[in-house]
């Protein structure tokens, strides 16, 4: 049992500083010996590079900010991530903004025929240049992962799409853009809104999401941005969002996935220790992985 740790300090798919931090963050909060502890062989292979704009390329092409630098980071971590996925090593990446699972998919997805997606946050992340209200891209990565978007960024790895719209649920939406809604009814994607678990509850919301992503599926990526937690459990992200899942329903998701054994790839995206409050969100990210990696009391 291997797990790479790839580290994405990347900021540019935002405008808040800081959640480049979110790597190093998480290392404190003692990731590496949490999954040690766990029996399992950790290699920390250290951070991805991200180039800087200078200040004659600060043009954003097409409403997409720093489209270059977003670019070369997700593909240079779209090949770590793959070689890590070849070497028979679990993929555990840390970010980072969530415009990195861009580069997380495109490596991972090639090795699958059919890749499961649980987007577990509190956006949806289905924005294109055409209808974000920011022209940041980590409000893009899903709906460039399916393949809609910008050719620099869904092209990238060299193929497209990298996952389908029905092998994907979302879990804990509370704050979506129309563009994002128009995408969500028009390819008919799994929406679990904050709506569902409080009404479902947690159990069967992931009992349901479960089933959902691993039919006709060979392997699950888990893409979870630490801003799907209510902002009182997790207060260290960018663009925090009232009335979220709540740090004990996140341990028991992660609890049932472990159970199941079905997740093949994880991502934990957006922790921003600046914005924190001494470093609880990185703790609480890590605590998370704890239980993802299958973490019990007795
Ligand atoms: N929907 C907003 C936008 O596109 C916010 C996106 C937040 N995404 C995130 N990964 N935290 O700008
Ligand atoms: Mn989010
Ligand atoms: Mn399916
Ligand atoms: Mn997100």
């Amino acid at each position: 049992k291997k797990i790479s740790i790839i580290g994405v300090p990347m900021d540019l798919g935002q405008r808040r500083r800081g959640v480049d931090m979110g790597p190093s963050a998480m290392r404190y909060a003692n990731v590496v010996e949490r999954l040690q502890a766990l029996g399992y062989e950790v290699h920390d292979l250290g951070d991805i590079e991200i180039g800087r704009p200078n200040e004659f390329d600060v043009i954003d092409e097409d409403n997409l900010k720093d489209l270059k630098e977003v670019v070369n980071a997700n593909q240079t971590l779209a090949e770590a991530v793959s070689k890590s996925v070849v070497n028979g090593s679990f993929p555990l990446v840390l970010g980072g903004d969530h415009s990195i699972a861009i580069g997380t998919l495109a490596g991972v997805a090639e090795h699958y025929k059919n890749l499961g997606v649980i987007w577990y946050d509190a956006h949806g992340d289905l924005n294109t240049g055409e209808t974000s209200p920011s022209g940041n891209i980590h409000g893009m990565p899903l709906a460039v992962s399916l393949g809609i978007g910008h050719p620099y960024l869904t092209g990238l790895g060299g193929y497209a799409p990298k996952i389908r719209p029905e092998n994907v649920v979302i879990i804990g939406a509370r704050s979506l853009d129309d563009g994002e809604k128009e995408l969500i009814q028009e390819k008919g994607i799994k929406v679990y809104t904050m709506h569902e678990i409080d009404r479902l509850g947690m159990t069967r919301v992931m009992e349901e999401a479960m089933e959902y992503v691993t039919k006709d599926t060979d392997g699950v990526h888990l893409s979870l941005d630490l801003d799907a937690l209510d902002p009182h459990d997790a207060p260290g992200v960018g663009t925090p969002v009232l009335g979220g899942t709540s740090y004990r329903e996140t341990h028991l998701a992660m609890e049932m996935l472990a159970e199941a054994d079905i997740v093949t790839s994880a991502e934990f995206v957006e922790v921003n220790p600046i914005l924190d409050d001494k470093n609880t969100t990185a703790t609480v990210a890590v605590a998370l992985m704890g239980s993802l990696f299958g973490e019990k009391l007795l």
